[in-house]
């Protein structure tokens, strides 16, 4: 069964270049805003546990603010290691001023493509 969409933020309190830290029924999540996109990633680095919404982003990545692995923030891969495996991405949609996002990870985003 698939999961719900769940309010999450306003648009305004994830201004541009912004994460911010979210709890989605017990998921934890970092809501990105890239240029006014919004992205929905895990929150735990994939090296060793380090929290990604204190760390900062550039250009379609976020950087692990404990030993600086990147990840597209797109589709959760690798950018720049230690890292070992990808993050999962969430599905974002935005209703007037709120932020959904579906806790269930997109399925297939970061399969098959080298
Ligand atoms: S915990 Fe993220 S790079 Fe080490």
């Amino acid at each position: 069964m698939s999961q719900a969409f769940v309010p999450v933020a306003k648009v305004q309190d994830v201004p541009s270049g912004a994460v911010k830290y979210v709890d989605v029924n017990g998921t934890p999540i970092a809501l990105c805003n890239i240029e006014g996109h919004l992205y929905a990633v895990g929150n735990i680095c994939t090296h060793d546990g380090g929290p990604l919404s204190g760390g900062t982003l550039e250009e379609h990545t976020i950087e692990c603010p404990r030993h600086g692995a990147r990840f597209d923030v797109r589709s959760g891969k690798v950018v720049c290691l230690p890292a070992p495996v990808p993050i999962p991405t969430y599905e974002v949609r935005v209703e007037g001023d709120v932020v959904n996002v579906n806790p269930a990870p997109r399925v297939g985003v970061n399969a098959g493509s080298p």
